[in-house]
């Protein structure tokens, strides 16, 4: 182990003794020195030459600036160096960055800026040298911009972690140029400004992370390039809209992560262009709308997240695109009702698969809406479902829907609303025996299929076989457009799709459960 002490009041001498031997083309690039105070400056401008390991990078020495564990650990042509960077600031030239170039194997590095120490750039110098590498760490710096070819257009490199570094700015062609690379891993900055260029040339791209940071708008096509990226994690951000442009191109990407963001409204087809998204997270947002044809084109998706947010009603037709599905979480939204309607599409994996629905902590009424919980907590072969239909609540003894948007608030008095926009129960509705009694949460599968009320305007709009008279999963089905249309009866081309669907997965239905 050659360990060589750094001793300021010795450093002067030691390089003056260098300086005296013949120049490398590699010391070149340090020709340009900037300026130092003092001793050290001098030093640094006259310190270009390396012919031997001057500054031993591997020695471990925590009274370097800038020292590495490597491995293997004869130290002569390492593979891997986790380095850590001490003490005050380390300037872009200074003479530490020269032990490099006697590592020029490198495969594996990483930097990581301790407390006492800073680095405010990528330092790409060093890292163009570096032919072989396949991954680079950088973490805890204070690094406000990666600028273009920041890391030499390395046609190794696999991986660049670039977490907590304080990032803001991802300028145009900032990781171009690498054409092997996989991962790129953004998280735990405040990247706010991605130039529209920042993801181009990166063919092979598969990770791309970029949660926990401050983006509030992304670009059209701004990942277009990216047909080989299967994961893309943005949550945690600051996102409030979503546009199918964004994801145009990402023709291969698995899972999008949007959790904890700022989206209110999910539009039609924005997701349409991602045929081969599997999982879909969309949990905790403030997402209280979702237009009926926002998930079509999902057919591969398994995974819907969507917890958390501020949904009060979701259009009947709104999974019919996505029967796939293996989980579908609402928990924690304001949904007031759940009908048949919604979820026939997703009844073939609910029976028979280990697929699984989640409603719990939300603002359901009870009423006869409500029903195929029962059957289908009876039908169902998957344990976990039945556990998980347990736990739903609803509420009962409030009117079943809100007088606004409701298509059947003409024929249905329905009180005034309180500051928590429940409703004030003044009405003494005859259809509802339980009006008179303040509204409590009771559990659905307690309470009893019968005990569910079912006043007669949940028929639906059109005059469709009353509920009332049959409680059972099939006659339940015009109730979801009831529900679920909000804007008013307009039998639509959706309605008419959603017709259809509904009347072939009553057929798949009966035949499986043999009614
Ligand atoms: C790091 O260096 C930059 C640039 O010199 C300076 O602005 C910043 O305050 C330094 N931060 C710390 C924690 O030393
Ligand atoms: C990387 O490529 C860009 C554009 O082709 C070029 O301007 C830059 O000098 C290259 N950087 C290195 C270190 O080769
Ligand atoms: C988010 O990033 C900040 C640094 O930017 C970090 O301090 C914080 O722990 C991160 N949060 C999570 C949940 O990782
Ligand atoms: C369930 O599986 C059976 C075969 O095991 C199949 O015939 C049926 O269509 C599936 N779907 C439902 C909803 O039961
Ligand atoms: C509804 O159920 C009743 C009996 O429960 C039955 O007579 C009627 O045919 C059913 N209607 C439909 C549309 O399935």
């Amino acid at each position: 182990m050659r360990t060589i002490n750094i001793d300021r009041t010795l450093t002067g001498l030691m390089l003056v003794l260098l300086a005296t031997l013949p120049c490398t083309t590699v010391a070149r690039s340090y020709e340009k020195q900037t300026m130092r105070k003092g001793k050290s400056a001098q030093i640094v401008s006259s310190a270009p030459t390396i012919t031997t390991p001057l500054m031993d990078l591997c020695s471990e020495d925590i009274n370097m600036k800038l020292a590495c564990h490597c491995s293997p650990e004869s130290h002569a042509k390492a593979q891997k160096a986790s380095c850590s960077i001490f003490d005050g600031e380390l300037p872009r030239k200074d003479y530490n960055w020269l032990a490099f170039h006697t590592q020029t194997e490198l495969e594996h590095l990483k930097f990581t800026v301790r407390k006492s120490g800073n680095l405010t750039y990528i330092p790409s110098d060093v890292i163009a040298t570096l032919y072989k590498l396949r991954t680079l760490t950088i973490e805890y710096g204070i690094i406000s911009d990666i600028y273009p070819f920041a890391f030499g257009n390395l046609t190794e490199l696999r991986v660049i972690n670039l977490p907590n570094n304080q990032i803001v700015t991802l300028h145009g062609n900032a990781f171009a140029h690498h054409k092997s690379l996989e991962e790129l891993m953004l998280e735990n900055n405040y990247i706010k400004k991605i130039d529209r260029d920042a993801f181009v040339d990166v063919p092979k791209l598969i990770k791309l992370n970029l949660a926990n940071n401050s983006i509030f708008n992304l670009h059209d096509n701004g990942f277009e390039e990216l047909t080989k990226l299967e994961e893309l994690r943005l949550e945690s951000n600051q996102i409030a809209v979503l546009a199918r442009e964004y994801f145009k191109g990402l023709e291969n990407l698995k899972i999008l992560k949007l959790s904890y963001n700022d989206v209110e409204y999910l539009g039609a087809f924005v997701f349409a262009d991602l045929w081969s998204l599997q999982m879909l997270f969309l949990d905790s947002n403030r997402i209280e709308k979702i237009d009926e044809r926002a998930f079509d084109g999902l057919t591969s998706l398994n995974y819907l997240h969507l917890e958390n947010n501020r949904i009060t009603t979701i259009d009947s037709a709104t999974f019919t695109s996505v029967s796939a599905l293996q989980l579908l979480n609402l928990d924690s939204n304001r949904l007031t009702t759940m009908t048949y309607g919604h979820i026939v599409p997703l009844m073939d994996n609910l029976v028979n698969n280990s697929a699984l629905l989640s409603l719990r902590d939300n603002r359901l009424i009870c009423d006869c809406r409500l029903s195929w919980m029962y059957d289908l907590s009876d039908r169902t072969r998957n344990e976990e479902l039945r556990e998980s239909l347990k736990g739903i609540d609803c509420i009962l003894g409030q009117t079943p829907e809100e007088p606004t948007r409701s298509p059947l608030a003409s024929s249905y008095d329905f009180g005034q609303l309180d500051e928590n926009g429940e409703y004030i129960d003044d009405s003494a509705s005859e259809n509802d025996a339980l009006a008179k009694e303040a509204p409590q949460t009771v559990n659905v599968l307690k309470l009893g299929r019968e005990e569910l009320p079912c006043p007669e305007e949940l028929a639906g709009p059109t005059g469709d076989p009353n509920p009332r008279e049959s409680k059972g999963l099939f006659n339940l089905s015009w109730n979801s457009s009831a529900a679920g249309d909000r804007y008013g009866g307009n039998i639509g081309s959706s309605s008419i799709v959603l017709l259809a669907i509904v009347t072939v997965g009553l057929g798949v239905v009966r035949r499986t459960l043999s009614c």
